[in-house]
């Protein structure tokens, strides 16, 4: 006879967490956010990978490409570049991802000259930056021609049609440098020179980087920034548990960190044979994380199969439609719940513990508390991150309003077929992600620091100054509906809609 749960499965909007003591010494600056990514043999050792902050960025075409995981590596979070893309590809943004010098940007905004001045600015509109290398071939390292910046131009004295090689500054009153200059002296030449940006080229004029003077502070701020023994940014990319024997020998060679098979349903014999490929040919030189489950003996399969972490969620991604499609799932909260007790039973019995993650479902910041009180060890997310500048996809503007564009690996449009493992190639002839717009949020850094501002203040209002000390103290309760309610605003007239809420 079938199994039922005697409970509904439940999501994070139904808790909130009710507040307990807090000392005068808990204040969010002194909230720490570190957290173990992989297994480790807790108390007797240090995790080999910890990140800064509990956030992970989703295997997803649309979220988390090499721009997004330096930013976020810069946050002290980790991004887990997307499989559903050539091995090559691949490796090649994990590799530009090690090899990143700080300060050193690679152009994101390139022009061959027959461009026009209509093609700058809707590379401006899309790209959000007002330097634009001219290059003899419109790549960023094609031969550097000149630079168009915001003072090349007047819009109102100028025609649309207009050529850049009329307006652009020329290479020759342009002040470049070798590619081999240190970033100390390309600030010096910067400032010596009173100039924004300052172009790299190599010996054959190709453009390698440029330097921008409204860098010159970020690269001291980034307190949390996440790096490897050699000063690189540690970075995360997805594989799948059927092109394994090419793509983690060319991941592993382009320096990934830590792998993560991406998988819509993770407790499966697949996932576990392609563990035990990277065991017996890295051993645990090569971290891997695997999922997705929502229950105690999915957690237990993986981590028994020799998991890295392991990750929760099935039917919660604000793009999935699995489980109006298949009828597979459970409510996130309670999938958390569970495995977070079964990673606790695991660790008292074996001295290991296996980090989870919270994948996917989270709506508003304090879900991400909500999940780390649950037990997450940190979460993952794709609509949170593909809002920003950095997320690989389109800026558009929508009826006035500027959004991005965000689509499920599930999706006619990522056809990433290989995450859901029924054997074989065969591929899908359903879908089980959208394709969708999500608002457009600005830069990455100041949307993730004041989300975990938000997250460090709820803990503080929790007495928790770390996550560990957060899942000892925090106190859970489910809301009544009504109670809902209560929890906006309410019986007002909002002043800049003129609703009654
Ligand atoms: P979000 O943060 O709520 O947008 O959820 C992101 C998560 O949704 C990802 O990390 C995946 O686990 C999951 N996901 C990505 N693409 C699809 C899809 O097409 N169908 C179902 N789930 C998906």
């Amino acid at each position: 006879m079938a199994y039922y749960f005697e409970e509904p499965s439940r999501t994070f909007g139904e808790y909130l967490l009710v507040p307990g003591y807090s000392s005068a010494q808990c204040v969010p600056t002194a909230v720490s956010l570190k957290t173990p990514l992989v297994r480790f043999r807790k108390g007797e050792e240090q995790c080999p990978i910890e990140m800064n902050i509990p956030m992970v960025s989703a295997i997803m075409q649309s979220v988390s490409g090499d721009k997004l995981a330096i930013a976020l590596a810069k946050q002290g979070g980790v991004s887990f570049i997307y499989g559903s893309q050539s091995v090559e590809d691949e490796a090649d943004m994990v590799r530009r991802v090690k090899q990143y010098k700080k300060g050193f940007v690679t152009s994101d905004s390139n022009l061959p000259p027959t461009a026009t001045l209509a093609d700058v600015l809707e590379l401006k509109n899309e790209t959000g930056h007002s330097t634009v290398a001219i290059t003899d071939d419109g790549t960023a390292h094609g031969k550097l021609l000149g630079i168009v910046a915001s003072r090349d131009y007047r819009l109102s004295r100028m025609p649309m049609d207009l050529s850049v090689k009329e307006f652009m500054t020329p290479l020759e009153r342009l002040i470049t440098a070798p590619a081999s200059t240190n970033l100390h002296d390309c600030n010096d030449i910067i400032w010596d020179n009173k100039i924004n940006s300052l172009p790299l080229v190599d010996d054959e004029g190709r453009l390698q980087y440029m330097v921008f003077r409204k860098d010159y502070d970020s690269h001291k701020e980034n307190v949390n920034e996440l790096l490897d023994e050699n000063k690189s940014y540690v970075v995360g990319a997805g594989i799948n548990t059927r092109d394994y024997e090419t793509r983690v020998p060319a991941l592993v060679e382009a320096g990934v960190d830590v792998l993560c098979i991406d998988s819509s349903e993770g407790y499966s014999e697949w996932q576990e044979r392609t563990i035990s490929w990277i065991r017996a040919n890295y051993g645990d030189r090569v971290k891997v994380g695997a999922g997705n489950v929502v229950d105690r003996e999915g957690f237990l399969f993986l981590a028994k199969a020799g998991a890295d972490f392991v990750k929760i969620g099935i039917g919660g991604g604000s793009i999935c439609i699995t489980r109006e499609t298949k009828g597979i799932g459970r409510g996130q909260a309670t999938a958390v719940i569970e495995v977070a007790k079964a990673r606790d039973d695991y660790f008292k019995q074996t001295g290991i513990y296996v980090p989870i993650c919270s994948d996917g479902g989270i709506v508003h910041d304090y879900h991400i508390t909500l999940a780390l009180a649950m037990g997450a060890d940190f979460v993952m997310l794709g609509r949170y991150f593909a809002r920003f500048d950095e997320s690989p996809t389109a800026k558009l503007r929508i009826n006035g309003n500027y959004v991005k564009e965000y689509w499920g690996e599930g999706s006619n449009r990522a056809r990433n077929w290989q995450r859901y493992d029924l054997g074989g190639a065969q591929k899908l002839s359903f879908e089980e992600g959208v394709d969708s717009y999500v608002p457009y949020a600005g830069t990455l850094a100041e949307g993730v620091q004041t989300t975990l501002y938000k997250v460090r203040s709820t803990m503080c209002n929790c007495g928790a100054l770390s996550i560990e000390e957060l899942q000892e103290k925090a106190r859970l309760t489910v809301v009544s509906s009504t109670s809902i309610v209560e929890g906006g605003s309410h019986d007002v007239i909002l002043r800049n809609n003129n609703q009654t809420n």
